[in-house]
């Protein structure tokens, strides 16, 4: 017997979709993908207002959000509307939109950082490209480098370091938004981050990350070793994910040359499969295990684990 049915939203279930997709079967609920693209709002008063392929007759027991389309901003604002409507009809939606657009959005999570009195680099979200420009020069004419990012992007894509004045003519905005923010050279031989994961409260794997330049992300071919997280840092990972109220994340935080940590990004959507494979814990059945105790009070997981 199944005991719920959950919907993964993703457009390209690939390994991390199969890993959920296992963890929850061994807790005995059934995982279908689902792209958020197909996904329909039907305002009728009488059916189910929300439209979720395979879920017609039934909302899922949960959602678990492993991607969330790019696309045009009604297109966006559309897919976290579902994910919204779905929490406001009584879904557990891990992470939820509130979590989802805070960190997607790397000013809004620069300022929450700050806000909640976090370590994070000096960051600007400008509009105006003089100002933008003025900005750097600034920077570089103290001997400092300035990274020009897409306000939206991940897994290090369109990422600039500007080095030089001759670099400033590279500065291009994010769709007519700059977001620029000191470069921090790190402790160490080399570069490299660490990216602590946490899930509800608790830094459950880290790894350093050792990138071949300065973007130490795992798909720009930076090497993955397992770390055992300090204290501080572990604490500072979780109070990352508490000021975005997330359920898990996947922390980056550099070590600067002085020893300091400071945050330069909290993801909602994590890849794990570079931590995985150096890591002992079973990263999607924490995740899955999670979920399913705090929001769907499943007394199965503690008793399988027991028993396995
Ligand atoms: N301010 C910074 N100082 C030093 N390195 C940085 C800084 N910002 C980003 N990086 C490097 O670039 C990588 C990608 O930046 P990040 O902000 O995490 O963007 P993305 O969402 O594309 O992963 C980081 O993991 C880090 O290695
Ligand atoms: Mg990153």
């Amino acid at each position: 017997m199944v005991l719920g049915r959950i919907a993964i939203f993703t457009d390209d279930p690939g390994w991390h979709g199969k890993q959920l997709k296992f963890a929850f079967d061994l807790r005995g609920y059934s995982a279908e993908y689902v792209s958020l693209t197909a996904c329909k709002l039907v305002i009728d008063g009488y059916s189910l207002p929300i439209v979720i392929p395979g879920f017609e007759q039934q909302l899922p027991a949960a959602v678990f959000v492993r991607g969330v389309p790019g696309g045009t901003l009604e297109e966006v604002v559309f897919y976290l509307d579902i994910l919204h409507a779905l929490k406001i009809m009584g879904v557990p939606v891990y992470n939820d939109a509130y979590a989802i657009e805070k960190s997607v959005d790397k000013g809004m999570t620069s300022f929450l950082l700050q806000h909640a009195g976090l370590p994070t680099p000096v960051t600007w979200e400008v509009r105006d490209r003089n100002e933008a420009l003025a900005i750097v020069a600034e920077e570089l004419a103290l001997g400092r480098m300035v990274m020009s990012k897409p306000l939206f992007g991940s897994q290090g894509e369109g990422i600039r370091r500007i080095e030089k004045m001759t670099d400033i003519l590279w500065l291009t905005s994010s769709r007519g938004i700059y977001y620029l923010q000191r470069f921090v050279a790190c402790a160490g031989v080399g570069f490299s981050d660490v990216r602590v994961f946490v899930i509800n409260g608790q830094a459950v794997a880290a790894m350093r990350r050792r990138g071949l330049s300065w973007l130490n992300n795992v798909s720009r071919g930076a090497f993955c070793e397992a770390i055992a997280v300090d204290i501080d840092m572990a604490a500072l990972a979780i109070k990352a994910t508490l000021a975005l109220k997330m359920d898990y994340a996947g922390v980056d935080i550099l070590q600067d040359q002085l020893g300091n940590y400071t945050i330069i990004e909290v993801n909602s959507i994590p890849a794990w499969k570079g931590l995985q494979s150096v890591c002992e814990v079973n990263v999607a059945q924490l995740m899955v295990d999670d979920l399913l105790t705090r929001y769907l009070g499943s007394p199965n997981v503690e008793k399988m684990k027991q028993s396995a």
